[in-house]
């Protein structure tokens, strides 16, 4: 019997399952270091209460003849989706039609799961460093070729460094999908309009497909920054974007996220141009049960009054940790990107410091957990990750340990 060799031909760990293999290891050994963990972007505040009584009475309900719910529909049920084009596009002049928003259980998933869409032989570009998802899942399917000296041999990679400023140049060879995430993981780094627009021309003149991952749109703050890739002209032929509710809402343990695909973007099968709409349509449907009820109860109460004064509450509790670590390591001497619309903070390494070691010094001196460059690409070595998804007590006290660790370098 033979299997994926594609899966057991990728170079290491998943990314956070390797971090917590190491600090598991570390921690073993030191059962009693107080670590503070800004590695994964995982929340640490609890769902909102209306939200998450919204969540009660749908599950309660279920015990009920009149509440009950069997197999939700394929794509979400009908009171999320018009909850969605209306929180997320119509009240931004955006227009979604309701077939073209799929309900889901994340935007991981979604990205992951979005390559079958794609020919075997499709080349993928990518910004570096990058969400491994993106690069994980197409190399599963065998796209990428061979990994050799830290890179895929069929990827595109678009470098994002401080000495661009993170923007991105345009791919010069072709590409036939083209994965971007803004507010950026890891670099939480924003695209203005302008640029942003660039690569929805780029997209539609060379007939390729952009994957958008709007997963940290609520964290944006300026104004000259797009919320939807769908503010932008054209981008409704060329551009498929994924939402989630894990860093707005908090749901990273409950689940539930979403995909919009307008019918227009199409590619092609043979010589018949086909809508991937329609494609995925057929996927989900084959593929998936759906979100369960209460989830999607829980995520269409995300976007009433109640809900959106409790959640943007947690945003902005976020943004205020990002501040403190921006503010507290670029006052330590450190060099900082991202964290204004972002609940990242991408850092230089000290004296050029190789991104593990400096993990692993972190570790070690301060109890500190956050996440190598290295881990998110080529580019990404000599930078670090931080997350301000943790308590403001803790980022103070991380921030603390770290300006300590820096001061003695
Ligand atoms: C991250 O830390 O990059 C994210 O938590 C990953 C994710 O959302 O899957």
């Amino acid at each position: 019997m033979k299997l994926n060799s594609c899966i057991a031909a990728l170079p290491s760990g998943y990314l956070f399952a390797e971090i917590a293999k190491r600090v598991k290891a570390y921690s073993a050994l030191h059962p009693d270091a107080d670590l503070i963990r800004l590695g994964i972007g995982d929340v640490t505040r609890p769902l909102s209460k209306h939200v998450a009584q919204a969540m009660a009475d749908a599950a309660l309900g279920m015990s009920t003849p009149e509440g009950f719910h069997g197999y939700a529909p394929d794509y979400g049920y009908s009171f999320l989706i018009d909850a969605i084009i209306q929180g997320d596009y119509s009240s931004r002049g955006i227009e979604i039609n309701p077939d073209e928003v799929f309900i889901s259980d994340g935007a991981k998933p979604d990205v992951g799961n979005l390559q079958e869409l794609f020919s075997a032989d499709s080349r993928i570009a990518v910004t570096d460093p990058v969400y491994p998802v993106y690069v994980d899942s197409n190399a599963m399917s065998g796209r990428l070729g061979v990994f050799e000296n830290g890179k895929w041999s069929r990827l595109i990679y678009l470098p994002c460094n401080a000495e661009n400023d993170f923007v991105p140049s345009l791919p010069t060879e072709k590409a036939d999908i083209l994965y971007l995430c803004y507010p950026n993981n890891p670099t939480g780094t924003v695209l203005t309009f302008a640029q942003l627009k660039k690569f929805v021309d780029w997209a539609i003149e060379m007939d390729s497909i952009i994957v958008y991952d709007a997963a940290y749109k609520a964290f944006i703050t300026r104004g000259d920054v797009p919320f939807s890739i769908y503010e932008i002209p054209g981008a409704r032929k060329c551009a498929i974007e994924c939402c989630s509710f894990s860093k707005n809402a908090g749901f990273t343990g409950v689940r539930c996220g979403y995909m919009i695909i307008p019918r227009e973007v199409s590619g092609l099968c043979g010589t018949e141009r086909v809508s991937l709409n329609r494609l995925w349509q057929r996927r989900a449907s084959t593929k998936s049960n759906g979100v369960s009820y209460p989830v999607q109860v829980a995520a269409a109460a995300v976007y009433d009054e109640q809900g959106q004064r409790e959640i943007m509450e947690s945003v902005r509790y976020y943004l205020a940790n990002a501040g403190i670590i921006r503010k507290g390591l670029a006052g330590a001497g450190g060099t900082v990107f991202g964290g204004t619309d972002s609940p990242y903070i991408w850092m230089q390494t000290p004296h050029r410091m190789k991104s593990w070691d400096f993990f692993d010094l972190l570790l070690n001196e301060a109890n500190v957990v956050g996440t190598p460059g290295e881990g998110f690409g080529p580019s990404g070595e000599g930078y670090f990750r931080l997350t301000a998804f943790n308590t403001k007590e803790k980022t103070e006290e991380a921030v603390r340990r770290i300006a300590g660790v820096l001061a003695k370098l």
